[in-house]
């Protein structure tokens, strides 16, 4: 096993670490060279032309994958919604031929979510699994399967197929948009600047992190907050959920103006607040979170170095300038490591944390 981990204490900092080269096995070959557009030359031109609403369905760490899938869609006009797959059959929202149901599942073999794909089967929606197994019963058993090429994944906390399946889910949101408009988003080219130039970013980031010191800064605090806005939010629950599965610490991810509906009553000196800015209505956020800042929390901001939230911000962690459907999967990447860094000086088995498995088999 430890041949395997090469030179890393944990698969898990491996994994976080091979992310420039999985992020780039993702995208390679599902941009058109010539003109640009999103290829995913899986589908033929047209192939989500009728498609008239798109349901995503998954469980933990790839649910916020799906959420951010379905925002990136919402955000382009298009109707769509993230469920987790748990709650599908007691709640799942009409389907006709005309829906399109994206199971997101890494292993492809979660029963929940293979429960919410037969479902859908059964009520004829177009079914499309997302997954990191060729040959998963998810795979097979949707009417088309795209791969996201990350590798093993041998931590239970998935990392590098969180990022892989949101840069998935981002190429085909933008997919089925051109397919409906009969032409892409007017910033596509932004995107696709912000893609090619993704692998080597992190790589950048992942070299000069601080995340090992703020852990260790932060390490006798009593909870850990993670707040962000539009793209942002997926990424505040999965920063908290990777959080709490790997040092048993207790952490909550919120929407950023959620935070006075309730959550606030919670802020203390004790309580660090992670905010993290992707460019969409960060004046807001950066509000949010000096509201939780008068109450004695310091905040640590997740942003570009020249961002205003710096100047406010007890402490930083910095990510690139890029596309907002991309700076919230370049901030994740910097709260894995917190995460990680944290659960080392805690001494915690980080890849095999207590009471979880790998892939989630029953019910
Ligand atoms: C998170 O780190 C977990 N490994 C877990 O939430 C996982 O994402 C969930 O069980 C779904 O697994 P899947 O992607 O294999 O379907």
């Amino acid at each position: 096993e430890q041949a395997g981990k090469g030179e890393y204490d944990h698969f898990m900092l491996k994994e976080i670490n091979e992310q420039p080269v999985s992020l780039a096995q993702a995208i390679e070959g599902r941009i058109d060279p010539i003109n640009g557009r999103i290829a995913l030359s899986d589908f033929e031109p047209g192939s989500f032309a009728d498609v008239d609403s798109v349901q995503f369905v998954a469980c933990g760490t790839s649910y916020h994958a799906a959420l951010y899938g379905s925002l990136t869609l919402n955000q382009a006009g298009v109707q769509s919604t993230a469920l987790l797959a748990n709650e599908y059959s007691v709640s799942a929202p009409p389907i006709d031929d005309d829906t399109l149901v994206v199971a997101v599942t890494q292993s492809g073999e979660t029963a929940d979510t293979l429960n919410a794909l037969r479902r859908a089967n059964a009520e004829g929606a177009h079914t499309l699994t997302v997954t990191n197994v060729v040959g998963s019963t998810a795979a097979r058993e949707a009417d088309d399967a795209l791969f996201i090429r990350a590798g093993p994944e041998i931590g239970v906390a998935a990392t590098k197929t969180f990022s892989s399946q949101a840069v998935m889910l981002t190429l085909l949101a933008q997919r089925i948009t051109d397919d409906l408009r009969g032409e892409p988003p007017t910033d596509l080219e932004s995107l696709l600047s912000a893609l090619d130039a993704m692998p080597g970013a992190i790589d950048n980031l992942l070299d000069d992190s601080d995340a090992a010191e703020i852990a260790r800064r932060y390490r006798d605090s009593e909870s850990y907050f993670f707040i962000g806005r539009g793209l942002g939010y997926p990424v505040a629950l999965e920063g908290a959920l990777k959080f709490k599965e790997i040092t048993y610490e207790h952490a909550e991810g919120f929407a950023s103006g959620e935070l006075k509906h309730g959550p606030l009553a919670l802020v203390t000196p004790d309580t660090p607040v992670f905010a993290i800015f992707t460019g969409q209505e960060d004046e807001k956020t950066l509000k949010n979170a000096e509201e939780a800042q008068t109450r004695g929390a310091p905040v640590i901001a997740v942003c570009p170095e020249d961002h205003p939230a710096v100047a406010i911000a007890d402490d930083h962690l910095e990510i690139p300038e890029t596309d907002p459907d991309l700076a919230g999967l370049h901030a994740n990447v910097q709260l894995q490591l917190v995460s990680y860094y944290a659960a080392d000086l805690l001494d915690r088995p980080i890849d095999k944390p207590r009471n979880l498995a790998k892939s989630v088999t029953v019910e």
